[in-house]
């Protein structure tokens, strides 16, 4: 009797030993847009690729559309281990204490994504990952997002147009700066709340790519939409570090081969989205589409450029040179 109980615990206990074995790590990666944008598309291949690669011994589980957590809380749920991966755009790192990574939101730095992969793919990018690690937070790529463009229920050609109304931005000192500079009331509000805000007049107006405009049916609630191309909106991919580094050797090497595999796509199919995008804005028939002509995209240069100099201090005056020098941009020459 004795013996048949003891052969029947450990066949219990192996097998339980077993199905633990076989418990998958699980990595709760939490985003704030929609499945349908450059960002939810990489996220949800990057899931997939990290299943097949790990063969099933990582899963990781997408939550989009801020469904888990808005803007602020996710860096929050990041550093505490509640979620173990986060694509924050790069304007909202200053909360976190790395406010250099507000560069990006400088008007106007990058003429294209040529210039922009100078930086994110080069010295300057992996620098700037390797500053979030005091944060307990580890970097793992830039994914790109797109150009924001300007929208408002009334007209926006030139400066002037801004004056007095208040636009919704990402929660970025830089950002603040450029509204102002515009003559317009800055209002930082997380991404979730941005639909509602448009519709209730809490805010006039706002800037995004045309992917978040869309996804978020900000068409609805936006009579004109004004393609700037101003500035940049593109993505750190972050995990908390300490599960990072805790992870089988082999399994991270998986997951960091997934990563790079979800950065050719997620730079791929930016510019699509958004091109796609703009034809369903343009379809809704809700918003009137204009494109700045050359003269009138100037003059908003040269109005917004200056706040390059303004900001210089906050991001760190070297950062700024760097990317000039290695992009060719010159705030003097417009
Ligand atoms: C925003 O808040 O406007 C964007 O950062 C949303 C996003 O993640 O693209």
């Amino acid at each position: 009797m004795k013996i048949r109980a003891l052969v029947l615990g450990l066949a219990i206990g192996t097998m339980s030993m077993l199905s633990y074995a076989q418990q998958p790590i699980v990595i709760k990666f939490s985003h704030v847009v929609a499945a349908d944008t450059p960002k939810g598309k990489a996220s949800d291949f990057f899931a997939k690729r990290a299943m097949e690669l790990t063969k099933g011994k990582v899963k990781v589980d997408i939550y989009p559309n801020s469904q888990l957590y808005k803007d602020k809380e996710e860096m929050e749920a990041l550093q505490i281990g509640a979620v173990q991966m986060l694509a924050p755009s790069l304007a909202k790192f200053g909360p976190l204490g790395v406010k250099e990574f507000e560069v990006f939101d400088f008007p106007f730095i990058f003429d294209d994504t040529a210039d922009l992969h100078k930086i994110t793919q080069g010295p300057v990018g992996a620098s700037l990952l390797a500053k979030l690690e005091p944060k307990g937070v580890k970097g793992l790529a830039f994914w790109d997002n797109g150009f924001k463009s300007f929208s408002a229920n009334t007209p926006l050609k030139a400066a002037a147009d801004f004056k007095g109304k208040k636009f919704r931005i990402q929660s970025s000192k830089v950002l603040e700066e450029q509204i102002r500079t515009l003559g317009g009331i800055p209002q930082v509000m997380a991404f979730s709340e941005v639909y509602q805000a448009l519709q209730t007049g809490v805010v006039d107006g706002t800037e995004n790519p045309i992917s978040n405009f869309y996804s978020q049916k900000m068409h609805e609630v936006q009579k004109h939409l004004s393609l700037t191309n101003h500035g940049y909106l593109g993505y750190a991919v972050i995990v908390n570090k300490k599960f990072w580094d805790g992870l089988p050797a082999d399994v991270r090497g998986q997951l960091e081969q997934a990563m790079k595999e979800a950065t050719v796509l997620a730079d791929k199919i930016a510019q699509e989205e958004n091109d796609h995008a703009l034809d369903g804005v343009k379809k809704a028939g809700k918003t009137t589409v204009y494109v700045p002509t050359k003269e009138e995209r100037l003059a908003l240069k040269k109005v917004l450029v200056p706040v390059h100099a303004k900001m210089a201090e906050r991001v760190g005056k070297e950062l700024l040179d760097s990317i000039y020098k290695d992009t060719g941009f010159d705030p003097n020459k417009l």
